[in-house]
C-alpha cells in the first residue's frame, strides 16, 4: 500500500519534495554534526536528492535507501556516475555502488525495513530530510526504532515540518517537537537548530514551519 503510493507519485512526476539545487538547510546546518572528513552518512528515503552529491563533494561517504529504482537511476545519472548494480534477491534489494574521488556511495533500492546493520555497515551520521515526515504515524515508530538499530544511534540532522495536521493530510506529515521527543528523547539529546516559515505555506496553502533538529546520542 505504502510502496504503491510512492511508486505512483514518482511515475506521475508528483515529486514537489525534490529540490533541484539540494537543501539550503543541509548546507547551513550540516556542520553541527561535527563529522570528520571521510565520515559515512546515511540518507534514508533518499529519492534522487542532490544532497548526496553535496555530501560526496564535501568529502563524505554516503549510504542511501530508496524504494523507487528509476529515482536511483536518475540520481546517478544527475551525478554523472556509472554505478555497479548488484542484485540482492535474497534480501529483495538492489545495491547501487560507486566510488567517486575516493568517496564511496552505496544506495539500496527497496524497502528500508529490509536493510540490516550488517548490510549497511558503519554509519557515522544520519541526514533525514523528508523521510520521517514522509511516513504515516503507524510506520514512524517502526522507522525511528529501525534507524537507531541500523546506525547504533548515530547523530542525526533531522528536517521536519510542524503544522496543523487537520488542515491537510500528509505527506509530508506534521512531526512536531513532542513527537520527535517521543521517538528519540530516550536515546538522543535533541536540539532545535532552526525553525523557518515555509514560504507560501506547505503545498502552497497551509502555514507551516520547517524545522532543523540536531540529535546527539546520550552518553
Ligand atoms: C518525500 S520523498 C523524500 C526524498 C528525499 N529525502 C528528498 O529530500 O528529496 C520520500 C521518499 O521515500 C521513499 N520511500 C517511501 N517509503 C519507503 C520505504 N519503505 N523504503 C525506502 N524508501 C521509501 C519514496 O519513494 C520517496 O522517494
Amino acid at each position: 500500500m505504502q510502496a504503491n503510493y510512492w511508486h505512483d507519485k514518482w511515475e506521475k512526476g508528483e515529486i514537489a519534495f525534490h529540490q533541484f539545487k539540494g537543501s539550503p538547510l543541509l548546507k547551513a546546518h550540516f556542520s553541527a554534526l561535527e563529522l570528520p572528513q571521510g565520515s559515512r552518512v546515511f540518507v534514508p528515503l533518499c529519492g534522487k536528492t542532490r544532497d548526496i552529491a553535496w555530501l560526496l563533494a564535501n568529502d563524505h561517504h554516503v549510504v542511501g535507501a530508496e524504494l523507487h529504482e528509476p529515482a536511483v537511476q536518475q540520481l546517478f545519472h544527475d551525478m554523472e556516475i556509472q554505478p555497479d548494480v548488484i542484485q540482492r534477491e535474497d534480501l529483495g534489494l538492489v545495491h547501487y555502488h560507486a566510488t567517486v574521488n575516493d568517496r564511496i556511495v552505496d544506495v539500496y533500492v527497496g524497502d528500508i525495513f529490509q536493510l540490516t546493520p550488517e548490510l549497511v555497515g558503519k554509519i557515522d551520521g544520519i541526514y533525514d530530510r523528508a523521510a520521517l515526515v514522509a511516513l504515516p504515524l503507524e510506520v514512524r515508530e517502526k522507522y525511528t526504532s529501525h534507524i537507531r538499530k541500523l546506525s547504533s544511534t548515530a547523530p542525526q540532522l533531522l528536517i521536519s515540518f510542524d503544522y496543523q495536521q487537520h488542515l491537510m493530510p500528509g505527506p509530508p506529515h506534521c512531526v512536531n517537537a513532542e513527537e520527535i521527543a517521543k521517538h528519540y528523547a530516550d536515546d538522543y539529546i535533541i536540539q532545535l537548530l532552526a525553525s523557518v516559515d515555509v514560504e507560501g505555506g506547505l503545498k502552497g496553502k497551509v502555514p507551516a514551519k520547517e524545522e532543523v533538529w540536531l540529535l546527539q546520542k546520550r552518553s
